[in-house]
């Protein structure tokens, strides 16, 4: 199995480069993000739980979307691997997937960090706001999504790289240049 985490600030690209990964190694694609707005879509429990928070660019509580994660890869017994977007924020998080997955015998390969400056990720994020208005995509949510990135999750990437995962990729540039960075590093793992 080839278990991927793509991590990286808001607006880093780790939806961008997820879809690129998906086509080429035909991973289950996990994104957090993206489960909770399809929940606050439908105004499930849920979903009305999760607005809270997203609303604010504040973190869902941790035990929520381990749950989420739990389900998940219980419902994927057949996967050849997953790229995991947007999660985990959180040493909790990183812990408890550490712990799924060695349960099932797996581990993460690699953890690919999108290294993008404050100025270009808010720039994009504010480009998108405008265009098709994701509702967390205003200059006071995307602070406070940046503030909540530097203050709970970035600290995550100390905790892989102390595992010897953590692979820093240059999140500048065209997507296919950043994406041709991420498949030589992908392609060198052994898994
Ligand atoms: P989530 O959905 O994960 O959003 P995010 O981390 O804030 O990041 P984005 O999805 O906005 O950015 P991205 O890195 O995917 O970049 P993208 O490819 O879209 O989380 C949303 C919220 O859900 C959180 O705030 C939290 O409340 C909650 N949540 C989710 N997971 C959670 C968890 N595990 N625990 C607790 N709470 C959780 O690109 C961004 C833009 O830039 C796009 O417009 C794109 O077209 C453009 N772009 C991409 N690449 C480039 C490039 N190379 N050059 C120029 N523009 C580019
Ligand atoms: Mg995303």
């Amino acid at each position: 199995m080839l278990n991927i985490v793509i991590f990286g600030a808001p607006g880093s690209g780790k939806g961008t480069q997820s879809e690129k990964l998906i086509e080429k190694y035909h991973l289950t694609h996990i994104s957090t993000g993206e489960i909770l707005r399809n929940e606050i879509e439908h105004d499930t429990k849920l979903g009305q739980l999760a607005n809270k928070y997203m609303s604010e660019g504040q973190l869902v509580p941790d035990e929520v979307v381990i749950d989420i994660l739990d389900g998940l890869l219980a419902d994927n017994p057949d996967s050849v691997g997953f790229i995991f977007d947007g999660f985990p924020r959180t040493l909790k998080q990183g812990e408890a997937l550490d712990k799924m997955l060695s349960k099932r015998g797996e581990r993460i390969n690699v953890v690919l960090s999108l290294e993008v400056d404050d100025e270009e990720l808010t720039d994009r994020l504010v480009k998108r706001g405008e265009i098709s208005g994701r509702s967390d995509d205003t200059p006071e949510t995307i602070k406070s999504r940046l503030q909540v990135y530097y203050g709970q999750t970035a600290q995550l990437k100390e905790y892989y790289a102390n595992q010897g995962n953590l692979a820093l990729i240059d999140g500048i540039g065209t997507v296919d240049d950043i994406f041709g960075r991420i498949e030589n590093t992908v392609d060198k793992l052994k898994y």
